[in-house]
């Protein structure tokens, strides 16, 4: 992914009118739009394809499971016009191995989470996250999902993979992260979605984040 304003915005809407309708607003202040399961639940996989017409699509699936059913979901998804799978690392090397190998072949990204953002994130995740942020750096991914809601950990997480992997980040607006704190820390990217798709104006609400990121 190319990284020209910092700001990827998580498309947690349910509709593909309304996804479609902010992507062409804010498509030139992001550098990817990130899909889950609301929007591919309620519309299916397609949206990716059609909202790779504006951006690149992450596709947020936290994939989390054997290796060949790992390998049989990314596959589906980068068929599908994804540019990037974010999974889990906690399901071990296999696991990942088998995502970041499909990924290989469709020159695809691999985003691994390392630390949820949420406050209930820190419990379970916390203790695991640095080795989980190893391990992905040792296997290869493209880089690691780390909280913006905790920059302290942003950049202890930094501190463990070095330069050579991104770090893309949620938690900046509604759960209560700050861009430029974030950014500061170590973050490659912001993922904003409330505080963009809930706007009155999504376009000056992404303006003004890519504002505050500073590239
Ligand atoms: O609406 P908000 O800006 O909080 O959206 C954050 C997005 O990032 C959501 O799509 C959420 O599922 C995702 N996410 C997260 N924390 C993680 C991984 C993904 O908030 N560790």
């Amino acid at each position: 992914m190319e990284r020209n304003t910092g700001l990827i915005v998580a498309m947690d809407v349910t509709r593909m009118d309304s996804a479609v309708e902010i992507a062409s607003e804010v498509a030139e202040c992001v550098d990817a739009i990130k899909v889950g399961y609301p929007l591919v639940l309620s519309e299916g996989l397609s949206v990716i394809s059609r909202l790779a017409d504006y951006a690149p699509v992450i596709a947020d699936f936290k994939v989390a499971d054997i290796p060949n059913t790992d390998e049989l979901i990314c596959e589906q998804v980068f068929k599908a016009g994804a540019s990037g799978v974010i999974v889990h690392g906690f399901t071990g090397e296999d696991s990942l191995k088998a995502c970041i190998d499909v990924a290989r072949r469709y020159d695809g990204d691999i985003y691994v989470v390392s630390e949820m953002s949420h406050p209930g994130g820190a419990k379970y995740f916390q203790p695991i996250a640095d080795e989980i942020a190893s391990m992905a750096y040792e296997f290869g991914a493209t880089g690691i999902v780390a909280p913006a809601t905790r920059p302290e950990r942003v950049k202890h997480l930094r501190s463990i993979i070095g330069d050579g992997l991104s770090i893309i980040s949620p938690g900046v607006g509604a759960q209560g992260g700050k861009a430029s704190d974030v950014i500061e820390a170590g973050a490659n990217w912001i993922i904003v979605g409330r505080s963009i798709y809930n706007s009155e104006n999504p376009k000056e609400t992404a303006m003004e984040l890519v504002t505050g990121i500073g590239i």
